[in-house]
């Protein structure tokens, strides 16, 4: 048994991996469909979500959806979007070519695993404090979820589980997870818990409402780094929105540039030199930052370098909106054509994203 269990794993492994690809490229309905006797949800739900869901959805490789703390918890489109966006890099793939009236079979079949009243979809925002949120994260929620909010580690199978957690947490920080639920189901699954998991009530736990809050906020907060974080890698330009006042959001950039061992050269405004004093426009801001370790060892690599050193971060309010801004380097790098040049350029981008995302945090 010692020796058969690590084959087993990895043939199970593959399978769901090879069910996994399968599922996203869209399966056709016909390997079921001379199951006449089956309803048309209970048969797409069989041969598309049993693998991982259980067939009476009490959950395997995927979380259970059959629970009545789970089914009074989210709203058919939850569902939906669940389904058609998946949860990316996760195991839970997106079925993007079921047609509309098959994802409506199939919900109308996961419903028919319980018979909890189905809530309506309330899409109000939820506003809390994501610093306070943050903190009340690592402490309640971190050991499950992720230090981040990215779930459980691997893919979800049994095998190398603790028996204690039956069902993996899942990814809080997803972006499918994220634009399917709304503040008011993530609120609503940490009031109550989901009974028959490891995910308890945390307002039996003592958390407060306005605690509760804060961390729907906080999760709400990984949706608007995240994909930023996805396009920046392209994008000419690194720009985030800061909820604080500009004074606010230049105090925290320089406190987070000194906290990444960088010196503050100077803070000038954007126009400095090109108007008069008394014209300039003090609501746009640069900040002028350095680390002589990087500066040196990047002009080594390649002088023109020089063209974006010393790191700069600029701070914009306009119409109460305050933008914060950088160049990215990896974008400039790649005109140099250098690829020792582009590691460096690399490791400065992500230097300037962790500044700014803390500072606006
Ligand atoms: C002991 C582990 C554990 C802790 C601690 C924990 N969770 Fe969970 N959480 C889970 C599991 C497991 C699930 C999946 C439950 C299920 O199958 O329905 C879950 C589900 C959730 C869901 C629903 C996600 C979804 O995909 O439906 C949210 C939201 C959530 N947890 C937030 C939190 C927050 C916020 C905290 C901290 C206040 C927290 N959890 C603490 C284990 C945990
Ligand atoms: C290859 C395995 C796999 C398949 C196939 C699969 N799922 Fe999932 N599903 C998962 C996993 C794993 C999760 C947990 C998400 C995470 O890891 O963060 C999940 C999550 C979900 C959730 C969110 C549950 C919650 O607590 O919020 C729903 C709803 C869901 N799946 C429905 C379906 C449906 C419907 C199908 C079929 C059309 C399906 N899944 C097919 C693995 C799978």
């Amino acid at each position: 048994m010692k020796i058969l269990l690590p084959i087993l794993k990895t043939l199970f492994y593959f399978i769901i991996a090879g069910y996994s690809l399968n599922a996203s490229a869209g399966n056709t309905f016909s390997e079921h469909s001379n199951n006449t006797n089956l309803s048309l949800g209970k048969t797409l739900y069989t041969q598309h979500c049993t693998a991982c869901h259980g067939s009476t959805g009490d959950g395997g490789v995927g979380v259970p959806l059959s629970l009545p703390d789970f089914q009074a918890n989210i709203s058919n489109e939850y569902l939906r979007n669940t389904i058609r966006l998946g949860r990316p890099d996760r195991v839970m793939p997106a079925f993007k070519t079921l047609s509309k009236s098959d994802v409506t079979e199939i919900i109308t079949y996961i419903r028919s695993f319980s018979n909890t009243p189905i809530p309506k979809e309330i899409s109000t925002t939820i506003k809390g404090n994501v610093t306070s949120g943050k903190k009340l994260f690592k402490q309640h929620c971190a050991s499950c979820h992720g230090a981040t909010g990215e779930g459980s580690k691997g893919t979800g199978v049994t095998f190398s589980r603790p028996r204690n957690l039956p069902i993996m947490s899942p990814a809080l920080n997803n972006l499918g997870f994220l634009a399917s639920a709304t503040d008011h189901m993530i609120k609503q699954a940490i009031v109550l818990g989901r009974r028959g998991t490891p995910m308890v009530s945390f307002k039996k736990q003592g958390l407060s409402d306005s605690d509760i809050n804060d961390i729907v906020s906080y999760i709400r907060h990984f949706q608007r780094s995240k994909p930023s974080t996805i396009k920046q890698n392209l994008s000419p330009i690194i720009s985030y929105e800061s909820d604080y006042s500009l004074t606010e959001t230049i105090a925290n950039i320089k406190r987070a540039a000194v906290g990444k061992n960088f010196k503050i050269i100077r803070t000038q405004n954007l126009d400095y030199g090109f108007v008069t004093d008394d014209k300039s426009n003090n609501k746009q801001v640069i900040i002028y930052f350095c680390n002589f370790k990087l500066l040196n060892s990047s002009l080594a690599i390649d002088p023109r370098v020089g063209m974006f050193l010393p790191c700069r971060v600029t701070v914009v309010e306009r119409q109460g909106k305050v933008t914060v801004m950088a160049i990215n380097p990896l974008r400039l790098s790649k005109l140099f054509n250098n690829s020792e040049l582009e590691h460096s350029c690399k490791a400065m981008r992500d230097v300037y994203i962790e500044i700014i995302e803390e500072a606006i945090l």
